[in-house]
């Protein structure tokens, strides 16, 4: 039976959920929520909050959330029409006759259920029959243990017109058809066949647990690699997401939701030990499928490949997240080593590589930042207003007042720092004309972090760069500075990122391993790493001493990297100094002003000169 959505809200609307939920658990007024000891799990501080406006509960222990309905179904166990009833009768409503046509749609809907399940227990019996060996071996190659194979219901669909057509044929054909399990051919003449052919069946999940889709790969290679049902009564392509009847009770214990572009990615997740992982279906995230992840957890982690396509998909999640972000909702990316999937990862270098990547992810402001800020060369007034006028727009993009609010002083933030003109001191003295002065100068309140989002300087980002190529032996001892670096714009950014997972995974770098990284950079990347001038350091210059020139290297990184924590260290004791005034806090102030003269000193001594 199913209700209107109009009589759900009448219902909402009348029930006043902290009435409800006091009820069984203890609630202290928190402002114009309530707060309460969650539960649904064990916890003795209160981390569990009732909103009545807007009629939902949501426990930041946890993840559980949801309504009055949720409420009783979940920690009462009570059945939904049973929920439906007792809230009814207390908010004194008639539970309606169901609507006819909704009726209708149930009808369809639960006849096609036991259709698609049939076809997914047919298929799986295929896989354990004869026909089933290749793609038993197909499963095996590719290290799928029989325990996945049971719990994802892998099957097989054989490479026959008419076999599941004959085998379901106790179902009306036009189900089948209905289904998206047999194609009738345009114009007639011809029978009616089976839509997958000579393939690996993987069935698509609700967030119930039941069988609304298949996808088909191909065994091995060939064109196309994967088959998906079109879309159903029960399918629709859009709102669904792989995996996420398991995902959604694993997030809530994970407290984390990784979003990964493949099926088999997470079945590989899965079978290490990541069960929270989800997949679209070969599209970009649609809003649907966000507002789902959201009610699953604050902020999904979204992983994408390293290439063009990878980070254009990236931003185009970001830009389609940006209108709905809150307080509580937003997204985290993280980009795969280049030329790898989450599955090949796992596979060449095991869950700690991949834990490594999802334990910081990029945040969404980040992301909208790194693009636009490397989009253009800023050298004209336009160029900067144009960045300016980018950045805003992405800021009014935002529906929420609050976020809104913030990322637009963040931007800004970021922008003014980024363009404003710099005074020549003592520490940009050798950078060449035109290059962007190094490092930006401190404001009087900003934090280590807030002076560095600029970034270092194109020169001084190519210049590390070029020598860390010369040298790659140098990153995976020194990764931690090298990491810190906050090098100038997204290509450099990524290579250093790939320079510094591969050190992860391998220790020590070699010249093949960083083949293999720069040809994952692009061209484009290399040429204007090789092609543009950089500072003179020992280590951009070919004839240099290889001995110096790496020690150099390091110095230069590892002085670098000190940096924005001697400044903040130095403003720290120069605000204490004018506070205080005693002797101790001028010999302190006076020690780390010499400390950072003494960083200039050693950097303006190890450059050569202006052009390398
Ligand atoms: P494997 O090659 O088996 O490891 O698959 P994968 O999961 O790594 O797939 P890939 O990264 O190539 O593609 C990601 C997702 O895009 C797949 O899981 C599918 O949902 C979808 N996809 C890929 N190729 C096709 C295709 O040829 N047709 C359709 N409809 N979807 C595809
Ligand atoms: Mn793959």
């Amino acid at each position: 039976m199913s209700l209107s959505p109009d009589f759900l809200d009448e219902l909402r609307a009348r029930t006043t959920l902290s009435g409800l939920i006091g009820r069984s658990v203890k609630l202290t007024r928190a402002g114009r929520e309530w707060k309460a000891c969650c539960p649904f799990h064990k916890e003795k501080t209160p981390s569990f909050t009732i909103n009545d406006e807007k009629g939902f509960y949501h426990c930041f222990g946890c993840g559980a959330h949801g309504d009055a309905i949720r409420f009783l179904t979940e920690a009462r166990g009570l059945p939904f029409m049973d929920a439906v009833k007792e809230l009814a009768d207390k908010a004194g409503l008639d539970v309606p006759a169901p609507d006819p046509r909704s009726q209708q749609r149930a009808d369809r809907a639960s006849g096609l259920h036991d259709l698609m399940e049939a076809a997914s227990r047919w298929f799986q019996e295929q896989l354990s029959g004869i026909d089933g060996s290749e793609a038993r071996n197909y499963l095996e190659r590719r290290g799928i243990t029989d325990a996945a194979r049971r719990r994802f219901s892998f099957g097989f669909a054989p490479d026959s017109r008419t076999k599941l057509k004959t085998a379901l044929r106790h179902f009306e054909l036009e189900k089948l058809v209905e289904g998206g399990l047999v194609i009738v051919p345009e114009g007639g003449g011809r029978d009616p066949y089976d839509r997958f052919r000579g393939r690996l069946m993987i069935p698509i999940r609700d967030q119930r647990g039941r069988v609304i889709a298949f996808g088909g790969r191909i065994i091995g290679e060939g064109e196309p690699k994967y088959l998906n049902s079109p879309e159903t009564p029960l399918f629709d392509k859009g709102r669904t997401l792989f995996n996420i009847d398991l995902a959604g009770p694993a997030s809530r214990d994970a407290r984390r939701l990784v979003v990964v572009e493949g099926y088999m990615d997470v079945i590989a997740l899965h079978q290490a030990g990541i069960g929270e992982a989800v997949a679209p279906l070969g599209t970009a995230l649609t809003e649907g499928q966000l507002e789902r992840l959201w009610r699953l957890v604050p902020s999904p982690i979204l992983c994408f490949d390293g290439d063009a396509a990878g980070q254009k998909a990236a931003l185009r999640a970001a830009l389609r997240a940006l209108p709905h972000v809150g307080p509580d909702r937003s997204l985290g990316f993280v980009t795969m080593p280049p030329g790898q999937d989450p599955d090949d990862l796992l596979r060449s270098s095991g869950r700690a590589a991949l834990d490594a990547l999802l334990e910081t992810p990029e945040p969404l402001v980040d992301r909208l930042w790194h693009h636009e800020s490397s989009a253009e060369p800023l050298s004209t007034p336009e160029q900067r207003a144009g960045l300016r006028r980018r950045l805003l727009d992405h800021a009014s993009a935002i529906a929420d007042p609050d976020v809104r609010e913030q990322y637009r002083d963040e931007l800004l933030r970021r922008f003014s720092d980024l363009t404003r003109p710099k005074p020549q001191t003592q520490w940009n003295r050798n950078a060449p004309r035109g290059g962007r002065p190094f490092p930006p100068p401190r404001q009087a309140s900003a934090s280590a972090k807030a002076v560095w989002s600029g970034g270092l300087g194109s020169h001084w980002t190519r210049a590390v760069l070029q020598g860390l190529i010369r040298f790659p032996g140098v990153v995976s001892a020194h990764s931690e500075a090298i990491a810190a670096l906050p090098l100038a714009g997204r290509a450099a950014t990524r290579l250093r990122d790939a320079m510094l997972s591969a050190a992860m995974l391998h220790g020590e770098l070699d010249q093949e391993q960083l083949n293999t990284i720069l040809a994952g950079a692009g061209a484009s990347a290399l040429e204007e790493l090789r092609l543009k001038q950089s500072l003179a350091f020992s280590f951009t210059r070919r004839d240099a001493d290889p001995e110096r020139a790496s020690r150099d290297l390091v110095l230069v990184i590892e002085t670098l990297a000190a940096r924005p924590g001697l400044d903040a260290a130095l403003e720290a004791a120069t605000i204490r100094l004018k506070e205080e005034g005693d002797e101790a806090a001028f010999q302190e102030q006076q020690r780390l002003r010499a400390a950072r003269d003494d960083a200039d000193r050693q950097l303006a001594a190890l450059m050569e000169g202006d052009v390398g």
